[in-house]
């Protein structure tokens, strides 16, 4: 069954928003975290970003103290959050790339060219006992050298097809890179997960790509959850990926 990771940075940015430089505040993405729980998310996902903009570091620890599902946490592959990460030890690690102007993560990771690094990177990560996850494009160059990497798994990054969802060709030319990615990444032995820009309305056209475990949906479960509350929206999303499956 189709996975969902809910990641619930957003709870944290509409905080900050108010109480940046505050040791508390409203809304608590740790009782978020509760609520996906307990409306059947099947993992927590945050970010750590390196400029502190939405999940703080106290956040990383209160949410670690109350998943009971599995905890990603998602940081760049910088030695100040490996050294939190190690401590905290989630269940995994998705490593991204990070830039400080950019208003969400933009591109994958450029594994070919960071091999060595992210090697380094993944050995002490599963060493400690947390698997790892590479967020790159469906570019096979990317594929298969995270496989070279060591990687458990590999993230897919869905924005580009996200981006092109209205525009029915593209579209498609995104769904089958997707698709190819996928396939090539369970040949050599990745699972692989998807993420990023995927909502209520795109959704379904992702049925299509083979090997999906787990999809990690932030932006617009915390949208709908401002409407209909964060339960109700978890589970119509989970509802819609148990439709596709069937
Ligand atoms: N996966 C990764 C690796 C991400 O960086 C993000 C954005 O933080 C997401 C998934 C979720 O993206 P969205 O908020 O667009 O659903």
């Amino acid at each position: 069954m189709l996975k969902l990771g809910v990641n619930i940075d957003h709870v944290a940015t509409l905080r900050q928003a108010r109480y940046q430089g505050k040791a508390a505040g409203e809304p608590d993405p740790a009782d978020a975290a509760i609520i996906c729980e307990a409306a059947g998310a099947h993992g927590i996902t945050i970010h750590l970003r390196e400029d502190r903009r939405h999940i703080q570091e106290r956040d990383v620890w209160s949410i670690r103290e109350i998943v009971k599902t599995r905890l990603n946490l998602e940081m760049a592959n910088a030695p100040e959050i490996l050294a939190l990460a190690l401590k905290v030890k989630p269940e995994i690690v998705c490593l991204v790339p990070e830039h400080r102007k950019e208003v969400t993560t933009e591109g994958g990771l450029e594994v070919v060219g960071q091999l060595k690094d992210l090697i380094d990177t993944r050995k002490r990560l599963n060493d400690a006992g947390i698997e790892v996850s590479l967020f790159i494009t469906p570019d096979l160059r990317q594929v298969e050298a995270s496989a070279k990497a060591g990687a458990q798994f590999i993230e897919l990054h869905t924005g580009a097809f996200a981006e092109q969802f209205h525009e029915p060709e593209q579209r498609h030319g995104e769904i089958q890179r997707l698709v190819i990615a996928a396939k090539r990444a369970h040949e050599i032995g990745l699972q692989v997960n998807a993420g990023h820009g995927l909502n209520y309305q795109n959704l379904s056209s992702l049925h299509c790509v083979p090997h999906l475990v787990e999809l990690n949906i932030g932006h617009s479960i915390i949208s709908r959850s401002i409407t209909v509350g964060l339960h109700q929206a978890v589970q119509q999303m989970l509802r819609l990926m148990q439709n596709d499956a069937a």
